[in-house]
């Protein structure tokens, strides 16, 4: 059901670069309610404001359980809530299982019907490394330094010669698709004894700690988040890139469509900053060169100097995160050269709803009323 169109018309809030936001989740029309079905289950938030830890569960038996559906659709509002989710021990999930509880946790918090795992751009890349079993999977992104360097050879490095900018590792996953992913899970099969830790940041927190009059503004902007490296890298190798990817809405080889910069989580119905910033996001539309920049640094600022909005994974063998990419950024710590071990891990992404910003969806706090001090 569409929300009312209090800024705009034809059922979407006008923006100055004439891109129309969405304003609704025609397969999500209403959040979801947590119905209790993993109270029995033990876990530790990771901080106040983001991240939860299950030590002891194994998702094979949340995934072998008789109520199943209940309980994942329980944990996609448990991971959508708290932005990021932490599984301990997983060593006898295999790769169709991981596949399997990535979907379903999508597919059953509302995701639109025909749409699946996503299908990363390049998997015809001939370069790109198999799983430790040697194979592949179209739907499984092998997480891996050496990977990472071959993946973004042909992307323009600047400042190559200067001090480390860690901000760039910033991200959202698959920004680059008309419909991003929802929720993405990993699972790392090999850990240094340390290094390779990954960051979550609540976009949720992040749009709280705005103030009112700023959050109007960027709620009427969008952002294009084009990314090249893509179709430049499948030009150099001589291949296609893959189409469709996880929807019929996912095809062709531009990548570089425009979102909110401001969008409502369809889970929980609660704003989140989004395309505001991160690696995929090439330019807030509308506005003028340095206004664009100096909003994105401002966003990156407040993650930056607010680390009481992110939660980091020191990461075990066969451990795993599962995240939302709709209120929560990730980055990965690229120190595992100082080390001995490899960090080798597996990820799959369920692709979600063409993202929206319901003008009558509240922020997190607002929902919960938590004051922001
Ligand atoms: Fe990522």
């Amino acid at each position: 059901m569409p929300s009312s169109t209090a800024n705009g018309d034809n059922g979407t809030v006008r923006n100055a670069s004439i891109t129309k936001i969405p304003t609704s989740c025609p397969s999500c029309p209403t959040p979801l309610k947590y119905s209790g079905s993993l109270d029995h289950l033990p876990f530790f938030e990771v901080t106040p404001i983001i991240g939860r830890e299950y030590p002891t569960v194994k998702v094979t038996d949340i995934l072998n359980a008789p109520n199943a559906e209940e309980q994942i659709r329980d944990f996609a509002v448990i991971i959508s809530e708290r932005g990021v989710v932490f599984f301990r021990d997983q060593d006898d999930l295999n790769v169709p299982d991981q596949k399997r509880f990535c979907d379903l946790v999508g597919k059953l918090s509302g995701r639109p019907e025909e749409n699946g795992l996503h299908v990363h751009p390049i998997y015809r890349d001939p370069g790109n490394l198999t799983m430790p079993d040697g194979s592949t999977d179209e739907n499984i992104y092998v997480i891996n330094s050496e990977a990472q360097k071959k993946i973004y050879k042909t992307m323009a490095r600047k400042g190559m010669d200067e001090p480390k900018d860690l901000s760039r590792e910033w991200h959202s996953d698959s920004t680059f698709e008309t419909l991003p992913s929802d929720f993405s899970f990993l699972k790392m099969e090999e850990t240094p004894l340390h290094g390779g830790d990954t960051l979550w940041c609540s976009g949720y927190e992040i749009y709280d700690r705005m103030s009112p009059s700023f959050r109007s503004y960027l709620e009427t902007l969008t952002a294009t988040c084009a990314q090249p490296v893509f179709k430049s890298a499948a030009t150099a190798g001589g291949y296609e890139v893959m189409s469709p990817r996880g929807s019929p809405l996912n095809v062709g080889d531009e990548f570089a469509p425009s979102h909110p910069v401001v969008r409502t989580n369809r889970v929980t119905g609660w704003k989140a900053v989004f395309a505001g910033v991160g690696l995929h996001v090439t330019k807030i539309n509308g506005v003028y060169n340095y206004e664009d920049q100096m909003m994105r640094e401002y966003v990156m600022r407040l993650i930056t100097r607010n680390h009481d909005c992110i939660a980091r994974m020191k990461w075990t063998k066969n451990a795993a995160a599962i995240w939302n990419n709709s209120c929560v950024w990730h980055a990965a710590t690229p120190d595992t050269h100082l080390v001995d071990g490899n960090r080798t891990g597996v990820r799959a992404s369920s692709i979600g709803e063409v993202p929206y910003l319901d003008p009558n969806s509240k922020s997190r706090r607002e929902a919960l009323g938590i004051p922001l001090i």
